[in-house]
């Protein structure tokens, strides 16, 4: 019987549908499977299902002789060496379509929890320093007729932009290729990457980490943006240069920041953004609903149960490995 190696908890859903296919290890206790511990399961494994916090780089693959397919529990799979496993006929797969809500709703919630001050409310309760209504009190700004900017008009992005257009704010977007059906069926206007950031009003990153976009928000592109400007990101913390945004906010270049990943995770409690009052924290919860954490997992589980039935998976990443798969000579 064919083995799968599950690195973290998932719904018990999806553990069904790999056991119907598989014999199942799946790893226990709170914190990621540690690094050795993968050498070891990945030596037996035909399918492992990874998380974001797995790093599945070329050493770790090399030790898969009887590996099929990498299935993760992700949209993103940055955390994977691709190459390295298409090289050797490995599938990778991934979770697209099933969290664009989810991830959107938590962009959405950042962007009106920074506008509206409200964890400095929250907090202002608990400090005891409420005295009464006050016509002054915690002002915030208004999203009506705003500036949203969108970096990267995909399926996140794109429920974001529909976001922004029910609460009356202009959209923009930007990303390398223009598509012209998006501007009019969600009726957003495309925007060159200096426009985008000289004129909104908040501005919200939805691109996949990659070696273009790693560290596309850096000094530069924030100091374009507006001094009562927003910078939300749900994406991947390595796209925003953390020192730049820290020395952004605090000499007050840009309004504010709500930041839900991190370039280190968990960061490091000593992070100086975590001073700054005008930052709202959360940790990398994009798509943490019971719901779409479910629907992930499922998704994840079918991916897998297809490769290793040597069909191809519905969410494959990586379709030049069905050219090595076929010669194997090429590997
Ligand atoms: C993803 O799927 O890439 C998200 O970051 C997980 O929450």
């Amino acid at each position: 019987m064919k083995k799968v190696f599950v690195t973290r908890q998932i719904a018990e859903e999806a553990l069904e549908i790999l056991r119907k296919n598989a014999h199942v290890e799946v790893h226990s206790g709170d914190l990621p499977s540690q690094r050795d511990e993968l050498m070891e399961q990945i030596k037996n494994a035909h399918g492992l299902v990874t998380m974001l916090t797995d790093r599945i780089d070329a050493e770790i693959i090399s030790r898969g002789e009887k590996l099929v397919v990498i299935s993760n529990v992700a949209v993103g799979y940055d955390n994977i060496d691709v190459e390295a496993a298409t090289r050797r006929g490995v599938y990778v797969t991934n979770t697209p379509g099933v969290l664009d809500d989810a991830t959107a709703d938590l962009a959405f919630a950042l962007l009106l929890a920074i506008a509206r001050r409200i964890p400095e409310a929250d907090s202002f309760i608990r400090l005891g320093l409420w005295k009464g209504w006050e016509p002054n009190l915690l002002l915030g700004s208004d999203l009506r007729d705003k500036t949203l900017g969108i970096i990267g008009l995909g399926r996140i992005g794109s429920e974001v932009a529909k976001r922004g257009k029910c609460f009356k704010m202009n959209v923009v977007y930007y990303q390398p290729q223009r598509d012209p059906e998006k501007e009019t069926s969600i009726g957003v206007r495309y925007a060159s990457l200096e426009e985008l950031l000289s004129i909104s009003d908040y501005v919200s990153l939805h691109v996949p980490l990659t070696s273009e976009t790693r560290g596309m928000m850096g000094r530069k592109e924030i100091n374009k943006m507006k001094k009562t400007a927003y910078l939300i990101n749900t994406s991947r913390g390595p796209i925003v240069n953390e020192e730049a945004l820290y020395e952004a906010l605090k000499e007050e270049r840009i309004k504010g920041a709500a930041l839900d990943v991190f370039a280190k995770e968990p960061i490091d409690l000593k992070n100086p953004l975590l001073k700054i009052k005008n930052v709202v924290i959360t940790p990398h919860i994009g798509s943490a609903t019971v719901e779409t954490r479910t629907r992930m997992a499922v998704l994840a589980a079918e991916n897998t149960t297809k490769a290793l039935k040597n069909e191809i998976p519905p969410s494959l990443v990586n379709p030049q490995v069905l050219e090595y798969r076929r010669n194997p000579s090429k590997m």
